[in-house]
Protein backbone atom coordinates (compact mmCIF):
# COMPACT_ATOMS: atom_id res chain seq x y z
CA UNK A 1 0.00 0.00 0.00
CA UNK A 2 1.33 3.34 -0.74
CA UNK A 3 0.17 6.41 0.46
CA UNK A 4 1.10 10.66 0.26
CA UNK A 5 3.19 11.71 3.19
CA UNK A 6 0.24 14.49 4.03
CA UNK A 7 -2.43 12.16 3.31
CA UNK A 8 -3.64 14.19 -0.02
CA UNK A 9 -5.49 12.02 -2.21
CA UNK A 10 -4.50 9.69 -4.94
CA UNK A 11 -5.28 12.14 -7.79
CA UNK A 12 -3.82 15.06 -6.09
CA UNK A 13 -0.57 13.32 -5.02
CA UNK A 14 -0.18 12.40 -8.65
CA UNK A 15 2.52 14.24 -9.28
CA UNK A 16 5.99 13.22 -10.74
CA UNK A 17 8.26 12.82 -7.62
CA UNK A 18 5.77 11.82 -5.11
CA UNK A 19 7.23 9.52 -2.08
CA UNK A 20 5.58 6.42 -1.03
CA UNK A 21 4.88 6.08 2.30
CA UNK A 22 5.39 2.48 3.52
CA UNK A 23 3.81 1.63 7.04
CA UNK A 24 7.00 0.72 9.19
CA UNK A 25 7.10 -2.88 9.54
CA UNK A 26 5.71 -4.25 12.59
CA UNK A 27 5.99 -1.71 15.17
CA UNK A 28 2.65 -0.44 15.46
CA UNK A 29 1.52 -0.18 19.08
CA UNK A 30 -0.53 -3.60 20.15
CA UNK A 31 -2.61 -4.32 23.18
CA UNK A 32 -1.73 -8.04 24.98
CA UNK A 33 -4.26 -9.72 23.05
CA UNK A 34 -2.29 -8.01 19.83
CA UNK A 35 -5.50 -5.48 19.26
CA UNK A 36 -4.27 -2.37 17.84
CA UNK A 37 -3.95 0.42 19.53
CA UNK A 38 -5.21 3.83 18.26
CA UNK A 39 -2.60 6.37 18.62
CA UNK A 40 -3.96 9.73 19.86
CA UNK A 41 -1.96 12.85 18.71
CA UNK A 42 -0.85 15.08 21.89
CA UNK A 43 -2.22 18.18 20.75
CA UNK A 44 -2.60 20.10 23.90
CA UNK A 45 0.75 21.45 23.68
CA UNK A 46 0.60 22.15 20.48
CA UNK A 47 -2.31 24.26 21.00
CA UNK A 48 -1.00 25.99 23.97
CA UNK A 49 2.25 27.11 21.61
CA UNK A 50 -0.19 27.87 18.70
CA UNK A 51 -2.47 30.37 21.33
CA UNK A 52 0.67 32.22 22.01
CA UNK A 53 2.09 32.99 18.88
CA UNK A 54 -1.12 34.92 18.28
CA UNK A 55 -0.21 36.51 21.96
CA UNK A 56 3.25 37.06 21.51
CA UNK A 57 2.59 38.43 18.12
CA UNK A 58 0.91 41.18 19.20
CA UNK A 59 3.32 41.99 21.91
CA UNK A 60 6.71 42.08 19.98
CA UNK A 61 4.83 43.70 17.16
CA UNK A 62 3.63 46.23 19.43
CA UNK A 63 6.86 47.23 21.27
CA UNK A 64 8.06 47.32 17.28
CA UNK A 65 5.48 50.28 16.45
CA UNK A 66 6.43 51.52 19.54
CA UNK A 67 10.21 51.72 18.64
CA UNK A 68 9.16 53.04 15.03
CA UNK A 69 7.37 55.84 17.08
CA UNK A 70 10.36 56.60 19.58
CA UNK A 71 13.01 57.33 16.15
CA UNK A 72 10.24 59.73 14.87
CA UNK A 73 9.52 61.23 18.18
CA UNK A 74 12.24 60.50 20.72
CA UNK A 75 10.50 61.82 23.43
CA UNK A 76 8.42 59.16 23.69
CA UNK A 77 10.82 57.33 26.16
CA UNK A 78 9.19 60.08 29.13
CA UNK A 79 12.49 59.81 29.88
CA UNK A 80 11.63 56.28 31.72
CA UNK A 81 14.77 53.77 31.62
CA UNK A 82 12.79 50.75 30.91
CA UNK A 83 10.98 52.76 28.03
CA UNK A 84 13.98 54.06 26.36
CA UNK A 85 14.41 52.75 22.90
CA UNK A 86 18.01 51.08 23.64
CA UNK A 87 16.11 48.60 26.10
CA UNK A 88 13.03 48.37 24.01
CA UNK A 89 14.99 47.60 20.73
CA UNK A 90 16.31 43.71 22.13
CA UNK A 91 12.95 43.64 23.70
CA UNK A 92 11.47 43.81 20.53
CA UNK A 93 13.89 41.40 18.51
CA UNK A 94 13.93 38.42 21.11
CA UNK A 95 9.58 38.96 21.27
CA UNK A 96 9.30 38.29 17.60
CA UNK A 97 11.60 36.39 16.93
CA UNK A 98 12.25 33.71 19.75
CA UNK A 99 8.85 34.16 21.46
CA UNK A 100 6.65 34.86 18.45
CA UNK A 101 8.73 32.44 15.74
CA UNK A 102 9.44 30.25 18.64
CA UNK A 103 6.32 29.53 19.66
CA UNK A 104 5.29 29.07 16.21
CA UNK A 105 7.43 26.81 15.10
CA UNK A 106 7.18 24.50 18.68
CA UNK A 107 3.54 24.38 17.49
CA UNK A 108 3.88 23.36 13.81
CA UNK A 109 6.92 21.13 14.46
CA UNK A 110 5.16 18.96 17.26
CA UNK A 111 1.50 19.14 15.35
CA UNK A 112 3.38 18.63 11.62
CA UNK A 113 6.35 15.37 13.07
CA UNK A 114 3.14 13.63 14.46
CA UNK A 115 1.04 13.76 11.44
CA UNK A 116 3.65 12.61 9.22
CA UNK A 117 5.02 9.90 11.58
CA UNK A 118 1.86 8.99 12.41
CA UNK A 119 3.12 8.45 16.26
CA UNK A 120 2.01 10.73 19.76
CA UNK A 121 4.80 13.04 20.83
CA UNK A 122 7.78 11.28 22.45
CA UNK A 123 8.57 12.02 26.34
CA UNK A 124 4.49 12.34 27.69
CA UNK A 125 5.18 15.72 30.49
CA UNK A 126 8.58 16.67 28.67
CA UNK A 127 6.71 18.26 25.80
CA UNK A 128 4.52 20.29 28.29
CA UNK A 129 8.27 21.16 29.99
CA UNK A 130 8.85 22.29 26.71
CA UNK A 131 6.10 24.61 26.43
CA UNK A 132 6.00 26.13 30.70
CA UNK A 133 9.84 26.33 30.32
CA UNK A 134 9.96 28.45 27.00
CA UNK A 135 7.19 30.74 28.71
CA UNK A 136 9.32 31.56 31.28
CA UNK A 137 12.42 32.21 29.11
CA UNK A 138 10.02 34.46 27.35
CA UNK A 139 8.95 36.30 31.02
CA UNK A 140 12.41 36.72 31.88
CA UNK A 141 13.17 38.21 29.00
CA UNK A 142 10.56 40.55 29.14
CA UNK A 143 11.50 41.95 32.76
CA UNK A 144 15.32 41.29 32.75
CA UNK A 145 15.79 43.64 29.32
CA UNK A 146 13.48 46.46 30.14
CA UNK A 147 15.34 46.77 33.26
CA UNK A 148 18.71 46.85 31.43
CA UNK A 149 20.24 43.34 32.16
CA UNK A 150 22.02 42.41 28.97
CA UNK A 151 25.21 40.40 28.14
CA UNK A 152 25.47 42.85 24.95
CA UNK A 153 25.46 40.38 22.12
CA UNK A 154 22.94 41.40 19.21
CA UNK A 155 19.71 38.03 19.44
CA UNK A 156 21.73 36.68 22.42
CA UNK A 157 20.99 39.47 24.87
CA UNK A 158 19.90 37.34 28.04
CA UNK A 159 22.30 36.82 30.96
CA UNK A 160 23.66 33.27 32.00
CA UNK A 161 21.09 31.90 33.94
CA UNK A 162 18.48 32.79 31.56
CA UNK A 163 20.62 31.20 29.13
CA UNK A 164 21.56 27.59 30.83
CA UNK A 165 17.47 27.67 31.34
CA UNK A 166 17.08 28.26 27.64
CA UNK A 167 20.00 25.02 26.77
CA UNK A 168 17.82 22.88 29.11
CA UNK A 169 14.22 23.68 27.32
CA UNK A 170 16.07 23.33 24.12
CA UNK A 171 17.64 20.02 24.63
CA UNK A 172 13.99 18.73 25.72
CA UNK A 173 12.66 19.86 22.72
CA UNK A 174 15.26 18.23 20.71
CA UNK A 175 14.79 14.68 22.71
CA UNK A 176 10.93 14.90 22.23
CA UNK A 177 11.16 15.74 18.62
CA UNK A 178 13.60 13.26 17.76
CA UNK A 179 12.22 10.69 20.00
CA UNK A 180 9.16 11.00 18.24
CA UNK A 181 11.02 10.32 14.60
CA UNK A 182 12.74 7.28 16.36
CA UNK A 183 9.07 5.59 16.88
CA UNK A 184 7.77 6.74 14.20
CA UNK A 185 4.96 4.70 11.88
CA UNK A 186 6.05 5.33 8.96
CA UNK A 187 9.66 4.04 7.19
CA UNK A 188 10.03 7.46 5.42
CA UNK A 189 10.70 10.73 7.65
CA UNK A 190 9.11 13.68 5.82
CA UNK A 191 11.36 16.73 4.32
CA UNK A 192 10.10 18.74 6.39
CA UNK A 193 10.97 16.91 9.24
CA UNK A 194 14.95 17.34 7.82
CA UNK A 195 14.47 21.23 8.20
CA UNK A 196 13.49 20.53 11.83
CA UNK A 197 15.24 18.32 12.96
CA UNK A 198 18.64 20.17 11.59
CA UNK A 199 17.18 23.76 13.02
CA UNK A 200 16.97 22.19 16.57
CA UNK A 201 20.49 20.64 16.38
CA UNK A 202 22.19 23.60 14.97
CA UNK A 203 20.04 25.96 16.97
CA UNK A 204 21.58 23.92 20.40
CA UNK A 205 25.05 24.24 19.19
CA UNK A 206 25.26 27.99 18.42
CA UNK A 207 23.55 28.84 21.58
CA UNK A 208 25.67 27.13 23.91
CA UNK A 209 29.07 27.57 21.81
CA UNK A 210 28.17 31.39 22.00
CA UNK A 211 26.70 31.52 25.13
CA UNK A 212 29.73 30.73 26.81
CA UNK A 213 30.67 33.20 29.51
CA UNK A 214 32.52 33.82 33.01
CA UNK A 215 29.66 34.64 35.87
CA UNK A 216 30.22 37.74 37.89
CA UNK A 217 27.19 37.93 39.46
CA UNK A 218 23.90 36.63 38.93
CA UNK A 219 23.48 39.10 36.74
CA UNK A 220 26.46 40.26 34.68
CA UNK A 221 29.00 37.86 32.66
CA UNK A 222 31.58 38.27 30.11
CA UNK A 223 31.71 36.43 26.83
CA UNK A 224 34.59 33.51 27.09
CA UNK A 225 35.74 34.79 23.91
CA UNK A 226 37.71 38.08 23.17
CA UNK A 227 37.99 40.67 20.78
CA UNK A 228 37.96 39.90 16.48
CA UNK A 229 37.31 36.00 17.62
CA UNK A 230 33.99 37.43 20.10
CA UNK A 231 33.04 38.56 17.42
CA UNK A 232 33.27 35.84 14.72
CA UNK A 233 31.59 33.82 17.50
CA UNK A 234 28.95 36.23 17.23
CA UNK A 235 28.16 36.64 13.85
CA UNK A 236 28.51 33.07 13.27
CA UNK A 237 25.61 32.85 15.49
CA UNK A 238 23.72 36.02 14.37
CA UNK A 239 23.78 34.52 10.83
CA UNK A 240 22.99 31.20 11.35
CA UNK A 241 20.21 32.27 13.57
CA UNK A 242 18.94 34.09 10.89
CA UNK A 243 19.75 30.70 8.81
CA UNK A 244 17.94 28.51 11.09
CA UNK A 245 15.94 30.20 13.51
CA UNK A 246 14.43 32.37 10.93
CA UNK A 247 14.47 29.94 8.08
CA UNK A 248 15.23 26.52 8.02
CA UNK A 249 12.17 25.83 10.38
CA UNK A 250 9.87 27.93 8.73
CA UNK A 251 10.97 25.91 5.71
CA UNK A 252 9.55 23.09 6.92
CA UNK A 253 6.55 24.70 8.08
CA UNK A 254 6.08 25.94 4.24
CA UNK A 255 6.77 22.20 3.00
CA UNK A 256 4.34 20.79 4.79
CA UNK A 257 1.63 23.38 4.58
CA UNK A 258 2.17 24.80 1.26
CA UNK A 259 0.96 21.49 0.26
CA UNK A 260 -1.76 20.75 2.41
CA UNK A 261 -3.58 24.12 1.38
CA UNK A 262 -2.87 23.64 -2.26
CA UNK A 263 -3.46 20.39 -2.11
CA UNK A 264 -0.95 19.04 -4.23
CA UNK A 265 2.09 17.27 -3.88
CA UNK A 266 4.98 19.20 -3.08
CA UNK A 267 6.48 20.16 -6.91
CA UNK A 268 9.66 18.37 -6.78
CA UNK A 269 10.65 15.95 -3.97
CA UNK A 270 13.96 15.64 -5.13
CA UNK A 271 14.63 19.49 -5.10
CA UNK A 272 13.49 19.49 -1.81
CA UNK A 273 16.58 17.29 -0.47
CA UNK A 274 19.18 18.71 -2.78
CA UNK A 275 17.45 22.03 -1.11
CA UNK A 276 17.68 20.87 2.50
CA UNK A 277 21.59 19.56 2.27
CA UNK A 278 22.89 22.47 0.16
CA UNK A 279 20.99 25.08 2.60
CA UNK A 280 22.42 23.95 6.18
CA UNK A 281 25.94 23.01 4.28
CA UNK A 282 26.52 26.67 2.97
CA UNK A 283 24.99 28.95 5.53
CA UNK A 284 27.40 27.91 7.97
CA UNK A 285 30.07 29.71 6.78
CA UNK A 286 28.45 33.16 5.50
CA UNK A 287 28.25 34.83 8.73
CA UNK A 288 31.61 36.99 7.85
CA UNK A 289 29.54 39.13 5.60
CA UNK A 290 28.51 41.13 9.06
CA UNK A 291 31.96 41.97 9.22
CA UNK A 292 32.59 43.69 6.48
CA UNK A 293 35.62 46.11 6.50
CA UNK A 294 36.19 45.17 10.56
CA UNK A 295 39.69 43.74 11.76
CA UNK A 296 38.51 40.33 10.55
CA UNK A 297 41.22 39.14 8.12
CA UNK A 298 40.21 39.70 4.92
CA UNK A 299 40.46 36.13 3.55
CA UNK A 300 37.85 35.39 6.44
CA UNK A 301 35.35 38.32 5.02
CA UNK A 302 35.72 37.12 1.35
CA UNK A 303 35.08 33.64 2.18
CA UNK A 304 31.79 35.24 3.88
CA UNK A 305 31.23 36.84 1.03
CA UNK A 306 31.49 33.86 -1.63
CA UNK A 307 29.63 31.56 0.57
CA UNK A 308 26.85 34.32 0.58
CA UNK A 309 26.13 34.33 -3.24
CA UNK A 310 26.41 30.38 -3.07
CA UNK A 311 23.33 30.85 -1.09
CA UNK A 312 21.10 32.30 -3.82
CA UNK A 313 20.85 29.09 -5.12
CA UNK A 314 19.63 26.83 -2.62
CA UNK A 315 17.48 29.88 -1.52
CA UNK A 316 15.50 29.95 -5.09
CA UNK A 317 15.62 26.80 -5.07
CA UNK A 318 13.66 26.20 -2.00
CA UNK A 319 11.04 29.43 -3.26
CA UNK A 320 10.50 28.08 -6.62
CA UNK A 321 10.21 24.10 -5.11
CA UNK A 322 7.24 26.05 -3.08
CA UNK A 323 5.64 28.06 -5.38
CA UNK A 324 5.92 25.71 -8.09
CA UNK A 325 3.54 23.00 -5.78
CA UNK A 326 0.54 25.38 -6.73
CA UNK A 327 0.83 24.19 -10.72
CA UNK A 328 -2.65 23.29 -11.54
CA UNK A 329 -4.05 24.94 -8.66
CA UNK A 330 -3.39 28.65 -9.19
CA UNK A 331 -6.73 29.44 -9.66
CA UNK A 332 -7.40 29.08 -5.76
CA UNK A 333 -5.40 31.75 -5.12
CA UNK A 334 -7.87 34.17 -6.00
CA UNK A 335 -10.47 33.01 -3.25
CA UNK A 336 -8.14 31.26 -0.55
CA UNK A 337 -6.67 34.34 1.79
CA UNK A 338 -4.89 31.46 3.57
CA UNK A 339 -2.93 30.49 0.47
CA UNK A 340 -2.34 34.20 -0.60
CA UNK A 341 -0.23 34.26 2.79
CA UNK A 342 2.09 31.42 1.67
CA UNK A 343 2.69 32.08 -1.62
CA UNK A 344 3.50 35.98 -0.77
CA UNK A 345 5.46 34.55 2.45
CA UNK A 346 7.87 32.36 -0.53
CA UNK A 347 7.89 35.51 -2.61
CA UNK A 348 9.35 37.80 0.09
CA UNK A 349 11.77 34.93 0.95
CA UNK A 350 12.72 34.77 -2.47
CA UNK A 351 13.55 38.87 -2.51
CA UNK A 352 15.29 38.89 0.90
CA UNK A 353 17.85 35.80 -0.29
CA UNK A 354 18.00 37.96 -3.65
CA UNK A 355 19.08 41.42 -2.33
CA UNK A 356 21.46 39.53 0.95
CA UNK A 357 23.97 38.14 -1.62
CA UNK A 358 24.21 41.48 -3.13
CA UNK A 359 24.48 42.87 0.36
CA UNK A 360 27.01 40.57 1.13
CA UNK A 361 29.35 41.77 -2.13
CA UNK A 362 31.81 44.21 -0.14
CA UNK A 363 31.78 46.97 -2.39
CA UNK A 364 27.46 46.95 -1.75
CA UNK A 365 27.87 46.46 1.15
CA UNK A 366 30.11 49.80 1.66
CA UNK A 367 27.32 51.62 1.00
CA UNK A 368 24.07 49.51 2.84
CA UNK A 369 25.78 48.87 6.47
CA UNK A 370 24.72 51.00 9.16
CA UNK A 371 21.67 52.33 6.76
CA UNK A 372 18.44 51.40 7.30
CA UNK A 373 18.40 49.70 4.06
CA UNK A 374 19.58 46.48 6.46
CA UNK A 375 16.32 47.20 8.35
CA UNK A 376 14.53 47.03 5.08
CA UNK A 377 16.42 43.59 4.24
CA UNK A 378 15.85 42.22 7.70
CA UNK A 379 11.84 43.43 7.94
CA UNK A 380 11.64 41.46 4.54
CA UNK A 381 12.30 38.39 5.59
CA UNK A 382 11.25 38.44 9.21
CA UNK A 383 7.72 40.50 8.61
CA UNK A 384 7.45 39.26 4.78
CA UNK A 385 8.78 35.71 5.44
CA UNK A 386 8.58 34.67 8.70
CA UNK A 387 5.80 36.31 9.88
CA UNK A 388 3.31 35.39 6.68
CA UNK A 389 4.04 31.98 6.29
CA UNK A 390 3.64 31.53 10.18
CA UNK A 391 0.21 33.86 10.08
CA UNK A 392 -1.20 31.71 7.09
CA UNK A 393 0.17 28.29 9.01
CA UNK A 394 -1.95 29.37 11.86
CA UNK A 395 -5.00 29.81 9.96
CA UNK A 396 -4.49 26.13 8.88
CA UNK A 397 -3.93 24.96 12.22
CA UNK A 398 -6.13 26.33 14.61
CA UNK A 399 -9.75 25.10 13.25
CA UNK A 400 -8.20 21.53 12.84
CA UNK A 401 -7.10 21.86 16.26
CA UNK A 402 -10.26 23.18 17.54
CA UNK A 403 -13.05 20.24 15.66
CA UNK A 404 -13.23 22.84 12.78
CA UNK A 405 -12.69 22.70 9.30
CA UNK A 406 -12.31 26.48 8.56
CA UNK A 407 -11.67 29.86 10.59
CA UNK A 408 -14.69 31.64 11.82
CA UNK A 409 -13.87 34.21 9.11
CA UNK A 410 -12.40 33.98 5.41
CA UNK A 411 -13.51 37.66 4.95
CA UNK A 412 -11.53 38.61 8.28
CA UNK A 413 -8.24 36.41 6.99
CA UNK A 414 -8.62 38.24 3.58
CA UNK A 415 -8.88 41.77 5.51
CA UNK A 416 -5.72 40.51 7.28
CA UNK A 417 -3.77 39.39 4.49
CA UNK A 418 -4.11 43.00 2.51
CA UNK A 419 -3.46 45.34 5.70
CA UNK A 420 -0.08 43.22 6.15
CA UNK A 421 0.79 42.92 2.39
CA UNK A 422 0.28 46.63 2.35
CA UNK A 423 1.76 47.36 5.96
CA UNK A 424 4.77 45.15 4.97
CA UNK A 425 5.33 46.84 1.66
CA UNK A 426 4.92 50.39 2.86
CA UNK A 427 7.80 49.28 5.93
CA UNK A 428 10.27 47.76 3.48
CA UNK A 429 10.08 50.13 0.63
CA UNK A 430 9.97 53.26 2.95
CA UNK A 431 13.29 51.37 4.84
CA UNK A 432 14.94 50.66 1.38
CA UNK A 433 15.00 54.28 -0.26
CA UNK A 434 15.95 55.99 3.20
CA UNK A 435 18.99 53.67 3.63
CA UNK A 436 19.98 53.69 -0.19
CA UNK A 437 19.90 57.79 0.31
CA UNK A 438 21.38 57.67 3.74
CA UNK A 439 24.14 55.50 2.50
CA UNK A 440 25.06 57.98 -0.64
CA UNK A 441 24.73 61.02 1.45
CA UNK A 442 27.38 59.82 3.91
CA UNK A 443 29.88 59.09 1.55
CA UNK A 444 28.98 62.39 -1.00
CA UNK A 445 32.56 64.71 -0.62
CA UNK A 446 32.57 68.37 -2.04
CA UNK A 447 35.77 68.75 -3.91
CA UNK A 448 37.62 69.92 -1.62
CA UNK A 449 37.60 66.30 0.52
CA UNK A 450 34.88 67.79 2.82
CA UNK A 451 31.46 66.00 3.84
CA UNK A 452 28.41 67.33 1.39
CA UNK A 453 25.96 66.76 4.32
CA UNK A 454 26.28 66.74 8.52
CA UNK A 455 24.66 63.91 9.69
CA UNK A 456 22.00 65.63 10.85
CA UNK A 457 20.97 66.50 7.77
CA UNK A 458 20.51 62.92 6.60
CA UNK A 459 18.90 62.16 9.56
CA UNK A 460 16.12 64.62 8.57
CA UNK A 461 15.78 63.73 5.64
CA UNK A 462 15.38 60.67 7.29
CA UNK A 463 11.60 61.15 8.80
CA UNK A 464 9.32 60.86 6.41
CA UNK A 465 10.30 57.64 5.78
CA UNK A 466 10.41 56.76 9.70
CA UNK A 467 6.72 58.27 9.12
CA UNK A 468 5.77 55.80 6.41
CA UNK A 469 7.22 52.88 8.34
CA UNK A 470 5.33 54.08 11.51
CA UNK A 471 2.19 53.64 9.17
CA UNK A 472 3.09 50.39 7.52
CA UNK A 473 4.26 48.68 11.27
CA UNK A 474 0.51 50.06 12.41
CA UNK A 475 -1.21 48.14 9.29
CA UNK A 476 0.60 44.85 10.10
CA UNK A 477 -0.22 45.30 13.56
CA UNK A 478 -4.05 46.33 12.91
CA UNK A 479 -3.81 42.63 11.14
CA UNK A 480 -2.84 40.77 14.09
CA UNK A 481 -5.65 41.99 16.00
CA UNK A 482 -7.81 41.35 13.60
CA UNK A 483 -6.40 37.16 13.79
CA UNK A 484 -6.94 37.13 17.60
CA UNK A 485 -10.57 38.18 17.53
CA UNK A 486 -10.91 35.58 14.28
CA UNK A 487 -8.96 32.95 16.59
CA UNK A 488 -11.52 33.79 19.88
CA UNK A 489 -14.44 33.16 17.41
CA UNK A 490 -12.97 30.27 16.07
CA UNK A 491 -12.30 29.17 19.44
CA UNK A 492 -15.86 29.94 20.74
CA UNK A 493 -17.82 28.24 18.54
CA UNK A 494 -15.30 25.03 18.35
CA UNK A 495 -13.78 22.71 21.23
CA UNK A 496 -10.65 20.95 21.80
CA UNK A 497 -11.05 17.59 19.85
CA UNK A 498 -8.76 14.46 20.35
CA UNK A 499 -6.84 13.44 16.42
CA UNK A 500 -5.83 10.03 15.86
CA UNK A 501 -3.45 8.58 13.84
CA UNK A 502 -4.83 6.92 10.54
CA UNK A 503 -6.34 4.05 10.70
CA UNK A 504 -3.57 2.14 8.48
CA UNK A 505 -0.76 3.09 11.45
CA UNK A 506 -2.74 0.65 13.44
CA UNK A 507 -2.54 -2.82 11.31
C1 LIG B 1 4.64 45.58 13.36
C2 LIG B 1 5.70 45.00 12.95
C3 LIG B 1 7.12 45.47 13.22
C4 LIG B 1 7.59 46.74 13.42
C5 LIG B 1 6.83 48.04 13.42
C6 LIG B 1 9.02 46.63 13.63
C7 LIG B 1 9.86 47.70 13.90
C8 LIG B 1 11.22 47.61 14.13
C9 LIG B 1 12.10 48.71 14.40
C10 LIG B 1 11.67 50.17 14.49
C11 LIG B 1 13.36 48.22 14.54
C12 LIG B 1 14.62 49.01 14.87
C13 LIG B 1 15.24 49.52 13.61
C14 LIG B 1 16.48 50.31 13.83
O1 LIG B 1 17.23 50.05 14.78
O2 LIG B 1 16.74 51.26 13.06
C15 LIG B 1 13.29 46.80 14.36
C16 LIG B 1 14.37 45.95 14.41
C17 LIG B 1 14.29 44.59 14.18
N1 LIG B 1 13.13 43.85 13.97
FE1 LIG B 1 11.27 44.57 13.75
N2 LIG B 1 9.37 45.31 13.54
C18 LIG B 1 8.24 44.56 13.29
C19 LIG B 1 8.16 43.19 13.17
C20 LIG B 1 9.22 42.32 13.24
C21 LIG B 1 9.14 40.89 13.13
C22 LIG B 1 7.84 40.09 12.95
C23 LIG B 1 10.41 40.41 13.23
C24 LIG B 1 10.93 38.99 13.20
C25 LIG B 1 10.24 37.90 13.02
C26 LIG B 1 11.30 41.56 13.41
C27 LIG B 1 12.66 41.47 13.57
C28 LIG B 1 13.50 42.54 13.80
C29 LIG B 1 14.94 42.43 13.88
C30 LIG B 1 15.76 41.13 13.73
C31 LIG B 1 15.45 43.72 14.12
C32 LIG B 1 16.91 44.13 14.29
C33 LIG B 1 17.48 44.48 12.94
C34 LIG B 1 18.95 44.82 12.93
O3 LIG B 1 19.58 44.88 13.99
O4 LIG B 1 19.51 45.02 11.84
N3 LIG B 1 10.54 42.69 13.42
N4 LIG B 1 11.97 46.44 14.11
C1 LIG C 1 20.66 34.11 1.04
C2 LIG C 1 20.21 34.58 2.14
C3 LIG C 1 20.70 35.80 2.84
C4 LIG C 1 21.92 36.44 2.79
C5 LIG C 1 23.16 36.06 1.99
C6 LIG C 1 21.84 37.57 3.69
C7 LIG C 1 22.84 38.52 3.83
C8 LIG C 1 22.79 39.59 4.70
C9 LIG C 1 23.72 40.69 4.73
C10 LIG C 1 24.90 40.88 3.80
C11 LIG C 1 23.34 41.50 5.75
C12 LIG C 1 23.97 42.83 6.14
C13 LIG C 1 25.06 42.71 7.13
C14 LIG C 1 25.57 44.07 7.55
O1 LIG C 1 25.84 44.90 6.70
O2 LIG C 1 25.68 44.29 8.76
C15 LIG C 1 22.20 40.89 6.37
C16 LIG C 1 21.57 41.37 7.50
C17 LIG C 1 20.52 40.72 8.12
N1 LIG C 1 19.73 39.73 7.54
FE1 LIG C 1 20.12 38.74 5.86
N2 LIG C 1 20.62 37.60 4.27
C18 LIG C 1 19.89 36.54 3.79
C19 LIG C 1 18.59 36.21 4.11
C20 LIG C 1 17.94 36.70 5.22
C21 LIG C 1 16.62 36.28 5.67
C22 LIG C 1 15.72 35.29 4.93
C23 LIG C 1 16.39 36.93 6.84
C24 LIG C 1 15.20 36.87 7.78
C25 LIG C 1 14.33 35.97 7.81
C26 LIG C 1 17.55 37.75 7.13
C27 LIG C 1 17.75 38.50 8.28
C28 LIG C 1 18.78 39.38 8.47
C29 LIG C 1 18.96 40.12 9.68
C30 LIG C 1 18.11 40.01 10.96
C31 LIG C 1 20.05 40.97 9.46
C32 LIG C 1 20.59 42.05 10.41
C33 LIG C 1 21.61 41.50 11.32
C34 LIG C 1 22.09 42.59 12.24
O3 LIG C 1 22.99 43.36 11.87
O4 LIG C 1 21.53 42.69 13.33
N3 LIG C 1 18.45 37.60 6.12
N4 LIG C 1 21.86 39.75 5.70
Amino acid sequence: MTAHPLGLSATAAAGPLTQPLEPFGGTAPRTAAGAAVRVEYNDRVVRQFALMTVVWGIVGMLVGVIIAAQLLFPALNFDIPWLTYSRLRPLHTNAVIFAFGGSAIFATSYYIVQRTCHARLFGGALAEFTFWGWQLVILLAAVSLPLGYTAGKEYAELEWPIDILIAVVWVAYGVVFMGTLAKRQVEHIYVANWFFAAFIITVAVLHIVNSAALPVTLTKSYSAYSGVVDAMVQWWYGHNAVGFFLTAAFLGMMYYFVPKQAGRPIYSYRLSIVHFWSLISIYMWAGPHHLHYTTLPDWVQSIGMAFSLMLLAPSWGGMINGIMTLSGAWHKLRTDPILKFLIVSLSFYGMSTFEGPMMSIKTVNALSHYTDWTIGHVHSGALGWVAMVSVGSLYILVPRLYGQTQMWSTRLIDWHFWTTTIGIVLYVASMWIAGVMQGLMWRATNADGTLTYTFIEALNATYPYYAVRLVGGTLVLGGMFLMAYNVAKTLGQGRATPAFAPAAATH
